[in-house]
């Protein structure tokens, strides 16, 4: 019987498919993230990992998996934490969860951008401490973003939902960057691909989507930052590394931009004093994809996917390095 390793709980109904199919299901049952000893433990002998984005999965933890080992199921979109040069020298595929969350990761990215823009956490917070006495002209006063630019980077799955949103719907004007060109959101959307440093120097608010890889690692350092518009909003739901920190908290800090929404860290789970006391700056805990459909259908599809690989058909989501 094919042995399956889940590396933490997740939502159903994944874990039941699996068992439905006839595999032999261990779950780490602490809910918490294994040390790479203990995963290494885990591993000997399965047939299928089932990892989250916190699992380092590095060659030595598919060295110590062993030969049976034929897939790695990443139950995120997202697979910066799985060494694919590794994993391809053993023949192990490495699955992905694509397409099921990215109406979920692009309104956690347009909630960002509206609790920066209008200052939601700050008037939640005033309000609670009791400061509210009465109806203010200069109260709180935030920016719309009706009519105001948006740079997206990255124009995949996620990139063109969030801009078919403000296009669309708040009838921004919208800009990205990528490596190919969109024609076909171009042509529905009206938006227009640019470099990098046009994007940076034009956007009301800039919004990171694009995957972490040694290219696009600090992205938005310094250099960026520094021709950034005075008003300007950072919001980042890919990869905290995609964003200088230090940068960040230095842009925020000396007042270069307006705000920024982040929901990934460069150091995650570590977060700095400085970031946590750093102005105008909204976090959460890298929740982008936390919604019941998104984290459901992502169950759906790291089981289908090994279901597929450990009765001998091609992976549905398979991911190979770029
Ligand atoms: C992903 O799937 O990569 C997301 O970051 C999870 O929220």
């Amino acid at each position: 019987m094919s042995k399956i390793y889940v590396t933490r709980p997740i939502p159903e109904p994944g874990v039941g498919m699996l068992r439905d199919a006839g595999y032999e299901v261990d779950i780490n049952s602490d809910d918490r993230v294994l040390s790479a000893e203990e995963l290494k433990a885990k591993v000997v002998g399965v047939d299928a990992i089932l990892s989250l984005l916190t699992d380092k999965i590095t060659g030595d933890v598919l060295d110590a998996a062993g030969p049976n080992l034929k897939i790695v199921a990443n139950y995120a979109v997202g697979y910066d934490n799985v060494d694919l040069d590794a994993a391809a020298n053993k023949n192990i595929v490495v699955t992905n969860t694509p397409g099921v969350l990215t109406e979920a990761v692009a309104e956690h990215s347009l909630a960002l951008i509206m609790a920066v823009a209008r200052k939601i956490v700050e008037a939640d917070k005033y309000v609670r401490d009791g400061k509210y006495k009465q109806w203010e002209p200069q109260l709180l006063v935030g920016e719309e973003m009706f009519g105001k630019t948006i740079g997206i980077v990255g124009m995949g799955r996620i990139g063109s939902y969030l801009a078919k949103i403000c296009a669309a719907g708040l009838e921004m004007k919208v800009m990205y960057q990528d490596m190919l060109r969109n024609d076909l959101m171009e042509g529905e959307f009206g938006i227009q691909k640019v470099e990098l440093a046009e994007l940076v120097k034009n956007s009301d608010v800039i919004s990171i989507h694009t995957p972490l890889t040694d290219e696009t690692k600090h992205l938005i350092d310094t250099e960026e930052f520094a021709v950034m518009k005075k008003g300007a909003i950072l919001i980042n739901t890919s990869r905290g590394p995609v964003v200088s920190e230090v940068a960040l908290i230095e842009a925020l800090k000396s007042g270069k931009i307006a705000g920024a929404g982040i929901d990934v860290f460069e150091f995650e789970p570590e977060i700095s004093l400085e970031l946590m006391t750093a102005p105008n700056l909204v976090m959460t805990p890298h929740i982008a994809s936390a919604t019941t459909k998104a984290r459901q259908s992502m169950s759906e599809i790291v089981a289908k996917n090994i279901i597929a690989v450990l009765s001998g058909q091609l992976p549905i989501n398979p991911v190979v390095k770029k």
